[in-house]
């Protein structure tokens, strides 16, 4: 069964992107599995080209860094022409009420008559993501849900009314994870689109910026170390941190602990240890362009050839 995940070169990846994403693709990677840098999906706001660029590149890097096998991953622009055939031929396909509807676009992009089309459009090229590559499933969070329903709307009408082309994808939802919160604002989870970066670890931070920030970390006021996340949102995320670094109960690890010193230095050291050999990995990787474009190019062709068959019977179906 096909499963098809990605991840928005929107900014550099975290340690909640490492612990809640990266990190089991890497474990759980198998054949059936399909990775991508969604870098065309970071194009529907206000974007640095030379910057997006580079940042593709560097997360194509820290997946493979990681571990996530090679021939699982590639780059979504890789695929810009049969991805914008699809999206064209989609969007013939759908009617622009499906689109408006979607609740991002609600959200962001209703009545504002300057955003960009494609915040509009995008769902219809996500659509065009999965039914290329025929996923069986889709683990999503619940606001990408309804993205994952449209693809299965778009797949099973125009199965009827061209003919049989596209496999309808299932929106799974993936093992749950801890949320991994912003070190500065607890309130908030880590993220790559938070401006004020002193509460985001970075997967490429420097050791000595990792123990830095953890140990200017809010802990909540009192110096015991325990877990309650509503209370104590500072010191529980730490522990949920260590915990993910760890493999221990967030709980178990409270009692190990009597003040919030200590605890720090035991996160940054967790971090450190599960970040630097990524850190390495990736670093080497950057600085052997002709390795890392060979994994790039492979993994391009093999997601084009994937899909090429259905981009040909739908062309040819719906009347090219
Ligand atoms: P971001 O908010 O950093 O842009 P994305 O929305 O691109 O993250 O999410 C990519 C993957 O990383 C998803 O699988 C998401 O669940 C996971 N992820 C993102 N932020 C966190 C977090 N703070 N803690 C745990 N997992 C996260
Ligand atoms: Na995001």
């Amino acid at each position: 069964m096909l499963r098809l995940s990605a991840i928005t070169p929107s900014g550099h990846a975290h340690l909640g992107n490492y612990l809640g994403a990266i990190r089991r693709w890497a474990s759980e990677g198998g054949r059936d599995d399909l990775y991508f840098v969604s870098d065309l999906h970071a194009m529907t706001t206000a974007h640095n080209p030379a910057k997006l660029r580079s940042l593709a590149r560097e997360q194509l890097a820290v997946l493979i860094a990681a571990g996530v096998p090679e021939e699982t991953v590639f780059v979504q622009s890789d695929l810009a022409r049969e991805l914008g055939a699809l999206t064209w031929v989609l969007e013939c396909t759908a009617s622009y009420g499906e689109a408006a509807r979607m609740t991002q676009f609600k959200e962001k992009g209703v009545g504002r008559g300057g955003v960009r089309l494609s915040l509009l459009t995008y769902p219809v090229l996500m659509a065009a993501d999965i039914l290329l590559q025929g996923a069986a499933e889709v683990p999503v969070g619940e606001d990408q849900r309804q993205h994952v329903e449209l693809a299965r709307a778009l797949a099973r009408r125009f199965n009827g009314t061209y003919g049989e082309v596209f496999r309808v994808p299932e929106a799974t939802l993936p093992p749950a994870a801890a949320r991994v919160r912003d070190l500065t604002d607890p309130s908030r989870k880590m993220s790559k689109s938070t401006r004020d970066t002193a509460g985001t670890l970075f997967v490429l931070d420097e050791p000595e910026a990792l123990r830095r920030k953890i140990r200017k970390a809010v802990t909540d006021s009192g110096e015991e170390v325990t877990y309650d996340p509503d209370g104590r949102p500072g010191v529980s995320n730490l522990l949920d941190i260590l915990a993910g670094c760890t493999g221990s109960a967030p709980r178990d690890l409270a009692a190990d602990y009597s003040s919030n010193g200590q605890l720090k230095e035991a996160v940054a050291e967790a971090v450190v240890a599960t970040l630097a050999p990524v850190r390495e990995r990736t670093n080497r990787l950057l600085n052997d362009p002709g390795e890392l474009e060979r994994i790039r190019k492979a993994g391009a062709d093999r997601a084009a050839a994937r899909g090429e068959h259905r981009l040909r019977s739908a062309l040819r179906l719906i009347g090219a």
